[in-house]
């Protein structure tokens, strides 16, 4: 089961430091706040000290597995668990790593190889208010509270991750993404829109098996591996 054992430390770097590849499948990482926590391609992920859930999971996936997908897996688990806490709200996967809710970044992952383990980093923005959320982020933030104006429990939250991770884990150890996939497919926000990776241009059309993104272009179907994409005006 994922959440132990677990260790919580009141303030740290970055969670993603407290996990090696000696600890057991499932142990878990968390805080009240770091103060060097990272986010995807070297960017920063900042928070206001006991604002948010910030978790770190150890997995060591089946070799038959890309590592990659885990960063989809628990964009399922994350959006299904903001669904379970605020109810009438709609989770969006932003390809590969954000959840959103009415497009606004709720939620981000970050998956690190450490040896054949993968530690799997998530942050949720919770009870922060308006003020205490990041400037100058890529994508506008927001938190539960900024949504809906409820202050939450964090770690009732944190359970029902783990919980949703549990079982999109298990699915995706045994079928792979493709357990997930009418799930992801559902919740892809950049599905039907203009989007730009690199010099590639097209329209999003949905996250294949292998958790690639899928863009039609003038020249034909592109699958991107990876990489930052932006929506084209
Ligand atoms: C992103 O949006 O680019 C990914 C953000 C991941 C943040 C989480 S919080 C828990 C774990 N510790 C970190 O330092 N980062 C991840």
């Amino acid at each position: 089961m994922i959440g132990e054992p677990r260790t919580h430390v009141v303030e740290c770097e970055s969670t993603q430091l407290l996990l090696g590849p000696d600890d057991p499948e499932g142990a878990i990482a968390t805080t009240d706040h770091q103060t060097a926590g990272r986010g995807r391609l070297g960017r920063s992920w900042i928070e206001a000290p006991g604002t948010s859930v910030i978790v770190s999971v150890l997995l060591r996936p089946p070799a038959e597995r890309r590592a990659p997908e885990l960063s989809l897996v628990a964009a399922v688990a994350v959006a299904h668990a903001l669904e379970e806490a605020a109810a009438g709200l709609a989770a969006q996967i932003k390809w590969p790593n954000d959840v959103l809710v009415e497009g606004r970044k709720v939620a981000g992952i970050l998956a690190e190889m450490k040896g054949v383990a993968v530690v799997l980093g998530i942050g949720i923005n919770v009870n922060q208010t308006q003020g205490e959320l990041p400037d100058g982020a890529k994508i506008e933030p927001a938190s539960l509270r900024t949504l809906d104006d409820v202050e939450r429990d964090r770690e009732a939250i944190l359970k029902t991750v783990l919980r949703r991770l549990d079982r999109s884990y298990g699915d995706w150890r045994t079928n792979g993404l493709a357990a997930l996939h009418a799930d992801l497919a559902a919740r892809d926000y950049f599905r039907g829109r203009r989007i730009r990776a690199g010099d590639t241009r097209g329209v999003a059309a949905g996250i294949d098996l292998a958790g690639r993104l899928q863009i039609e272009t003038a020249a034909g179907s592109v699958s991107v591996e990876s990489g930052e994409i932006e929506l084209e005006p």
